[in-house]
């Protein structure tokens, strides 16, 4: 956990590469770090951890979101992912309907490589018309 003493979205990055490098991804050989600001302006990390049962692993977004759901924090105001390689790395569809159960259609999502923010997307364009806690009345 990071304190948000700075703000930005520079510092989402940097907490989000501290994560990444903590990454178990001996399968894969692909660390994700992400890191959420939540509607408190703390920032909550997680890394992609995965499993020799493969299906069992967890993104890095499901990761970030645990913590943050742990300290009892429920309100996500930004998030960001980073990860390696020449490609733009998105949340994964799982993770895009996990992130809306905390965070509106017009919450940013940053999409970074190591160089820095790629994209940046609305979670409502990621995952438009999505259901939500509103179906429920929640
Ligand atoms: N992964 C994430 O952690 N987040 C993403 O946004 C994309 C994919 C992980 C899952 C798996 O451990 C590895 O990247 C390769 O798919």
């Amino acid at each position: 956990m990071h304190d948000a003493s700075q703000g930005g979205v520079e510092e989402l990055l940097a907490a989000a590469k501290a994560a990444q490098a903590n990454s178990y991804s001996p399968y894969s050989r692909f660390p994700v770090g992400a890191a959420i600001r939540t509607g408190s302006g703390r920032v909550f990390t997680g890394a992609n951890y995965e499993n020799a049962a493969y299906p069992q692993g967890v993104c890095a977004e499901g990761s970030a979101i645990g913590a943050m759901v742990t300290a009892g924090e429920r309100v996500i105001v930004e998030v960001l992912t980073v990860a390696d390689g020449e490609h733009l790395t998105t949340c994964c569809g799982g993770c895009r309907q996990k992130l809306r159960e905390f965070a509106t259609p017009d919450v940013p999502v940053h999409a970074a490589g190591p160089e820095g923010v790629r994209r940046t997307f609305t979670l409502g364009e990621l995952l438009p018309e999505a259901f939500g806690p509103e179906q429920l009345d929640r």
